[in-house]
């Protein structure tokens, strides 16, 4: 998108980028700050992610994570922003009894968090909810292959798809596209499998973890900035920012024990 970009990144928009052959990144967010610099950068497509839960909140991982929790983050992250499409994912617990129970948390995010589309793990099992969703005017993005909410099903944080596997992940992306995903978000998987699946399907595949072939990659921004103290083999830190702060923190602390800050530029007569 061009600086002149006056509205935001639509489904159409995303459709456009894969029929074009142009890649892109999409990042997590969890607040203004962090929602404005990344809108400004032109980073199209937000996540308000449930690793709000290990990334916000302190939880040990995603799971304990709510909808109550997630919408103030979402509305915040809409409120900051003009042109990036914000998308917040559906918590567990949240969607997987009924389509019924998924509109209502569907609804709840489009109505109290004004988010432009939402994103539920899972695959054939699913299919319902997105049905359901999508008929009633709520973009749905998907998410195959580590599915962090289901931890200890997969027991542990493990690649997913290889060898035979492969094809329970194929057909699955392949009922989530028939469903009317409109994106999905492949996490670590085999990056031979993640490259079929892009070429396959006629919707963009963002991976993490995924290999190089996807359509989009996503990354948690804290892992990106090197916030992140033990951050996963599939991320890569562009900055070291947690010794920036760190720094930044120990110096002002340093002048206030010494009397250097503040002089008279930060005082008033
Ligand atoms: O919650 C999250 O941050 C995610 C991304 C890693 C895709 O689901």
């Amino acid at each position: 998108m061009s600086n002149a970009q006056s509205r935001r990144i639509s489904t159409l928009d995303l459709a456009a980028k894969k029929a074009a052959g142009q890649k892109w990144a999409m990042l997590t967010c969890y607040e203004q700050m962090t929602a404005t610099i990344f809108d400004q950068a032109e980073i199209p497509v937000l996540l308000v992610g449930d690793s709000a839960g290990n990334n916000f909140l302190a939880y040990e991982n995603t799971i304990p994570v709510t909808v109550d929790e997630l919408i103030p983050l979402a509305r915040a992250v809409v409120n900051a922003t003009s042109k990036a499409m914000v998308v917040v994912d559906f918590p567990f617990g949240s969607y997987e009894n009924s389509a019924e129970q998924a509109l209502v948390t569907g609804v709840r995010f489009f109505k109290e968090a004004k988010v432009q589309a939402v994103k539920l793990e899972g695959g054939k099992k699913i299919v319902p909810q997105v049905e359901k969703l999508i008929q009633a005017g709520i973009p749905v993005m998907g998410h195959l292959g580590l599915t962090p909410q289901s931890v200890h099903t997969l027991g542990g944080f493990k690649v997913q798809g290889r060898g035979e596997d492969g094809e329970r992940i194929k057909s699955d992306a392949k009922a989530l596209a028939a469903a009317g995903v409109f994106a999905l978000v492949l996490e670590a998987v085999p990056a031979a499998l993640a490259k079929e699946i892009s070429s396959e399907l006629k919707i963009p595949i963002i991976g993490i973890g995924a290999g190089k072939d996807c359509d989009a990659q996503v990354l948690v921004w804290t892992d990106l900035m090197g916030i992140t103290e033990n951050p996963p083999k599939l991320a890569k830190a562009y900055r070291n920012l947690r010794k920036e702060i760190t720094d930044a923190a120990k110096e002002f602390a340093s002048d206030v024990a010494t009397g250097t800050f503040p002089t008279t530029e930060q005082s008033f007569n």
